[in-house]
């Protein structure tokens, strides 16, 4: 299921001082278990060596000496045929101007002449470079042919002025990475809508009630969705890293996350309610702090609208919508009360899981679930990541699409 799993990425190195975080990517890309084939530039070779690249993906690194000599020719037409991905990360302003020109002056460039593969560009270098008329007409030529550009960031440049210019940061580019090889995934060109984490609900400007959940599981189905194509939209109170890709929107309340799925369910073909949503608020909240002096000794609650059962109401009318699946977040009774709810919320799937579980709860990072299907079948799942349960959920979601 890893999605880097035995991917060939191409992963160009040019003449930056970034060149030494181009040696973390292809590392943290190896350790992902990509096969990872780095082609250094005769500028890059004067920062970082073709060994650096080989001690950390243990394959050979290329460089210009392949382009005429060893394999003779043929170096880069096997390069560019093989990759399933062209990562240029750090990209100089040089090498940018040469792509976009077709000029083929080394391996790097005649292999990129060469490639069928998608293209992404992380582009390093000083901000008045990356600001000149030239390079910025250079990137827009080749973003208007395909490729992804990353960055560049505003930070220290080694010029040792402050401006846009640096690399984006490894987790960022792994996240791009990752995302453009799910593009052809089974929910390509689906819109599939997550929510996740715990509502909070206003007692006062500065008082919440809220729940213990994490975010991470919702999170999870989220990166799951977008590894397989997936247009994802997040809908979340949770301030976990965001997944490369997805469309956030941050909400507070039960009652905002309700207005933001019911905005984005109209085109969506999948609703994945992963969100711990408040059964209750107070029925007003104080325009100002309640102070100590003063006191309360109740607040007084309602009912909060239930988001999923408000979903299915509507379902006759949502055409696209091809899928819904709910969480049952359950401390007894599990299967019981899961099927009532998969019922009673008229759900394609309920994933229930016994919150009083210590490696199964809101904080960790495992969880063991059963997954609960409309026919009324059920699969129960040993203790898994919360990553590899996203997967698969994400899976039986596209099961359902098909
Ligand atoms: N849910 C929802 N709107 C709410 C409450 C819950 O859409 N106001 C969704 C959750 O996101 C989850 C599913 O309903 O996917 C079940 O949530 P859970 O808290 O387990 O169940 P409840 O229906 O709230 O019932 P109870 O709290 O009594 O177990």
């Amino acid at each position: 299921m890893n999605i880097f799993n035995a991917k060939t990425i191409l992963l160009g190195i040019t003449g930056s001082i970034a060149a030494y975080k181009g040696v973390e990517l292809a590392s943290r890309l190896a350790q992902a278990g990509a096969l990872v084939d780095v082609i250094l530039t005769p500028a890059a070779e004067k920062f970082v060596t073709p060994l650096t690249f080989q001690s950390v993906t243990g394959r050979k690194a290329y460089t210009d000496a392949d382009l005429w000599g060893g394999e003779g020719h043929v170096a880069h037409i096997g390069l560019g045929r093989g990759g399933e991905l062209l990562i240029i990360a750090p990209a100089s302003a040089n090498t940018i101007a040469r792509l976009a020109n077709g000029i083929a002056e080394n391996l790097l460039c005649v292999t990129a002449l060469a490639a069928h593969c998608p293209l992404i560009i992380a582009p390093a270098m000083d901000a008045g470079m990356f600001s000149h008329p030239a390079t910025r007409k250079n990137v827009e030529t080749l973003i208007e042919r395909g490729a992804l550009l990353i960055g560049p960031v505003e930070g220290h440049l080694a010029s040792g002025l402050v401006g846009v210019g640096r690399m984006e940061d490894t987790p960022i580019i792994m996240g791009a990475v990752r995302w453009m090889l799910g593009r052809e995934g089974k929910l390509a060109g689906r819109k599939v809508i997550v929510t996740a984490g715990g509502t909070q609900e206003a007692i006062d400007p500065v008082r919440t009630i809220t729940n213990y959940s994490s975010g991470k599981q919702g999170f999870a189905v989220a990166q799951a969705a977008i590894d397989q194509g997936a247009d994802v939209v997040l809908i979340t109170t949770a301030s976990l890293p965001e997944p490369f890709g997805c469309r956030v929107v941050r909400v507070a309340s039960a009652s905002d996350m309700l207005q933001a799925v019911q905005a984005e369910v109209k085109d969506a073909d999948g609703l994945i309610m992963a969100a711990a949503v408040a059964d209750f608020k107070p029925v007003q909240a104080a325009s100002g702090k309640i102070k100590k002096d003063a006191g309360f000794a109740s607040i007084t609650l309602e009912p909060t609208v239930d988001i999923l059962k408000e979903v299915s109401h509507q379902r006759d009318g949502l055409k696209r919508l091809k899928f819904v699946i709910g969480f049952a977040a359950e401390s007894e009774d599990l299967l019981e009360n899961a099927r009532i709810k998969l019922n009673q919320k008229k759900l394609d799937m309920i994933v229930a899981n016994d919150i009083s579980a210590a490696d199964a709860g809101f904080e960790a990072d495992t969880n063991r679930v059963i997954l609960i299907h409309k026919d009324g079948s059920a699969e129960s799942m040993p203790l898994m990541t919360k990553v590899e349960v996203a997967e698969i959920i994400i899976t039986r979601a596209a099961n359902l699409i098909e």
